[in-house]
C-alpha cells in the first residue's frame, strides 16, 4: 500500500493546543478515508486519542489516506449498512460524521446514490446511536454552499441564520440540508448532543483527484478547483476557468477545518449551527493565477461556459459567531496553505495518478480530453 507523505504538524498545532481534551478519547470518524476526515484522523492521532474507528467504503477515497497506527481501526464499509451500525456500541466519546455522496454533480448524475450515501447514512447513524450514554458530541458536517445566498451580484458574509432557499442547486446540497434537520431533530428529540459544522471551500493535502469508484461524471476525477488547477498547473496542462472565473469562494486550509471541528466538538453547544470559514472572497480567476505563479506553471488560461447548475456564485462566509463562541479563527493564508499543497501535490503525484488513471475508460466514454494520461 502507498502511504501518503506524513504532514509536520506545527509546534503550535492542534495537537498542542487540545492534546488533553482528546488525550484518552475513543473517536469514531465516518467518512474517516476522506479529504477532511484523514486529515483530522491523523490531527486526532497526534492529540493521543486511545483508538479511533474510520467508517469508510471507499466511495470516494483510496486506502493509503488512512493513517497507519495502531490505535486506528478501519471498516470498510458503508455506515448506511446494518451490519456495520450494529457494530457500533455505546463505546466512544466523540464521533464525527464526514461521510458524504461527493459531490455535487455526481449527485446530479445520480441522486438515488446521493441519497442512499449522503441522506440515508445520516438518519441510520443516528437512528443507531441516539440512545448512547457515553457520546459527548456528535460533529455533523455541513455546507456553506447549501446555506449560501443563490446570486452572481456582491455576495455578503452568510451568516449562520441566513434564510434558506427551498429551491436547492443539486441533491448533495438538499442532503447537506436534510443532514442538519436530521442533527436538529435528533437533538430536540433524543439529546443526541449534535453540533453542526458549516464549511466553506476546503483544500490541502489528501484530496486525491480521481479517489474512489467513478461517479458517472468527470466530476469524480476532478472533484473540487483547487487540486485541480493544482495539478494541471504542474503538469503544464490548461485550466479551465468556468464563466470567466468570476464566481466567488471563501477557501479555508484543512488544518485550519481540523481545528474547527475540534472546537466544534470540545465547545460547540449542542443543536447549533457554527460556520467555519475563512471570512476571505477569492475569485476562481484569483486562485489559478495564484497556482501558476506559485508552480512557475507555463499553463495557459481557458474560458469555458458557466457551470448551468450552479446559481450559488459568489459567497463567502462569516466568522464572527464561531469566533465569539469558538473562539475559532482560520490561520493559514491562501498563499500558505496552496504552498503546503503545491509542495504536497509534487509528492504524492504516483498515488494520484494512480487514481486517476483507473477512471480512463469511463473519461473516454464522457469524450472527455485525457490530456493528462
Ligand atoms: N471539502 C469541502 O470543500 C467541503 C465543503 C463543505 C462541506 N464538506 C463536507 O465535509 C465532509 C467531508 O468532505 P471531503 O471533502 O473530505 O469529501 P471526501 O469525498 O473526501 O470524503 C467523504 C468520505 O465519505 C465516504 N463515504 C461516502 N459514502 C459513505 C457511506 N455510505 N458510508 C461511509 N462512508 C462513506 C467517502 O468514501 C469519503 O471517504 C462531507 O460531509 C462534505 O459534505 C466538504
Amino acid at each position: 500500500m502507498q502511504m501518503m507523505a506524513r504532514l509536520k504538524e506545527p509546534a503550535d498545532g492542534a495537537a498542542s493546543r487540545h492534546g488533553p481534551a482528546f488525550a484518552t478519547a475513543r473517536v469514531l470518524v465516518v467518512g474517516g478515508a476522506g479529504f477532511v476526515g484523514s486529515n483530522l484522523v491523523q490531527h486526532l492521532l497526534d492529540c493521543g486519542v486511545e483508538r479511533i474507528r474510520v467508517v469508510d467504503n471507499l466511495l470516494s477515497a483510496d486506502r493509503s489516506n488512512i493513517p497507519s497506527d495502531d490505535r486506528v481501526e478501519f471498516v470498510e464499509g458503508s455506515i448506511a449498512d446494518d451490519r456495520v451500525l450494529s457494530g457500533i456500541r455505546d463505546e466512544w466519546d466523540y464521533a464525527f460524521h464526514l461521510a458524504t455522496y461527493h459531490g455535487n454533480q455526481s449527485s446530479i448524475q445520480d441522486p438515488l446514490a446521493d441519497h442512499e450515501n449522503n441522506t440515508l447514512t445520516t438518519l441510520k447513524l443516528y437512528e443507531s446511536i441516539k440512545g448512547f450514554g457515553r457520546l459527548k458530541k456528535v460533529v455533523y458536517s455541513s455546507a456553506g454552499c447549501s446555506v449560501a445566498a443563490k446570486t452572481w451580484e456582491a455576495a455578503h458574509a452568510t451568516t449562520e441564520d441566513e434564510p434558506v432557499s427551498l429551491f436547492m442547486d443539486s441533491p448533495y446540497s438538499i442532503s447537506k440540508l436534510i443532514g442538519e434537520l436530521y442533527s436538529n431533530y435528533y437533538f430536540t428529540r433524543h439529546k443526541l448532543p449534535v453540533v453542526k459544522a458549516r464549511f466553506q471551500n476546503v483544500y490541502g493535502p489528501r484530496e486525491i483527484l480521481g479517489a474512489g469508484r467513478w461517479r458517472g461524471t468527470p466530476a469524480t476525477v476532478w472533484r473540487n478547483v483547487t487540486p485541480t488547477f493544482m495539478y494541471r498547473a504542474l503538469k503544464g496542462l490548461p485550466l479551465v476557468l468556468d464563466n470567466g472565473g468570476i464566481a466567488t469562494r471563501d477557501f479555508i486550509y484543512v488544518d485550519d477545518i481540523v481545528e474547527g471541528l475540534l472546537r466544534c466538538a470540545l465547545h460547540g453547544k449542542p443543536g447549533e449551527p457554527y460556520n467555519l470559514a475563512s471570512g476571505h472572497e477569492t475569485s476562481i480567476r484569483a486562485l489559478a493565477e495564484k497556482i501558476m505563479v506559485l508552480t512557475s506553471s507555463p499553463s495557459t488560461l481557458t474560458i469555458g461556459p458557466a457551470r448551468d447548475w450552479d446559481r450559488s456564485g459568489k459567497r463567502f462566509g462569516s466568522t464572527e459567531k464561531s469566533s465569539n463562541s469558538l473562539g475559532f479563527a482560520a490561520r493559514t493564508t491562501l498563499d500558505e496553505g496552496l504552498q503546503i499543497m503545491t509542495d504536497w501535490t509534487r509528492n504524492s503525484l504516483a498515488v494520484i495518478e494512480n487514481c486517476l488513471r483507473q477512471h480512463a475508460n469511463n473519461m473516454r466514454g464522457c469524450n472527455e480530453p485525457l490530456d493528462w494520461l
